[in-house]
């Protein structure tokens, strides 16, 4: 039997390393979690991106009782973002999160559904995303889009 290998680079820095632009989208996402609504799991995300014409959008999670219900961060600011905006591709995508000891030291990935999202995202402006996942001592970049997150992922294509 052969073997298929199939690789993933995350670059690993600190807050301070990013460049300034970056900064800007993930302190969004930072302060955008003071806005999460979530009272069942006082885990509280925020995400932000930043669009083609350097419009930065954030969003929260959006929990409810019916849990399943609820969204994730990182979904309600890309569909939010691509209501408002939808000629505008999504370029950068930050995800942070804190609880009620304070900002997590290690960064969040997003969860299996907002990889989908965020795939069919870089599908529908065929622009994949640059990804940082913020954490208070470390945070991870992912370059190319979210083919590294998601790889043997289903898309369009497999429709035709
Ligand atoms: N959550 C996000 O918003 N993004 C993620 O990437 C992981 C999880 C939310 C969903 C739920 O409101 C809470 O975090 C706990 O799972």
């Amino acid at each position: 039997m052969k073997e298929m290998e199939i690789n993933t680079t995350v670059k690993v820095c600190t807050v301070d390393e990013l460049s300034p632009s970056d900064r800007e989208v993930v302190d969004a996402a930072r302060a955008a979690t003071a806005n999460s609504y979530a009272v069942y799991s006082h885990f509280n995300v925020g995400a932000a991106v930043r669009l083609s014409d350097g419009t930065v959008v954030c969003g929260t999670n959006q929990e409810n009782a019916a849990y399943p219900s609820g969204l994730c961060a990182e979904r309600t600011t890309l569909f939010w973002a691509n209501s408002q905006y939808p000629t505008q591709a999504v370029e950068v995508l930050a995800i942070a999160a804190r609880t009620e000891q304070g900002e997590l030291e290690k960064p969040i990935p997003p969860c299996g559904a907002c990889r989908q999202v965020i795939l069919e995202t870089e599908k529908r402006f065929n622009k994949a995303m640059r990804i940082i996942l913020y954490g208070a001592k470390e945070c991870y970049v992912i370059e190319d889009g979210v083919k590294a997150l998601l790889p043997l992922s289903f898309d369009a294509g497999f429709l035709e």
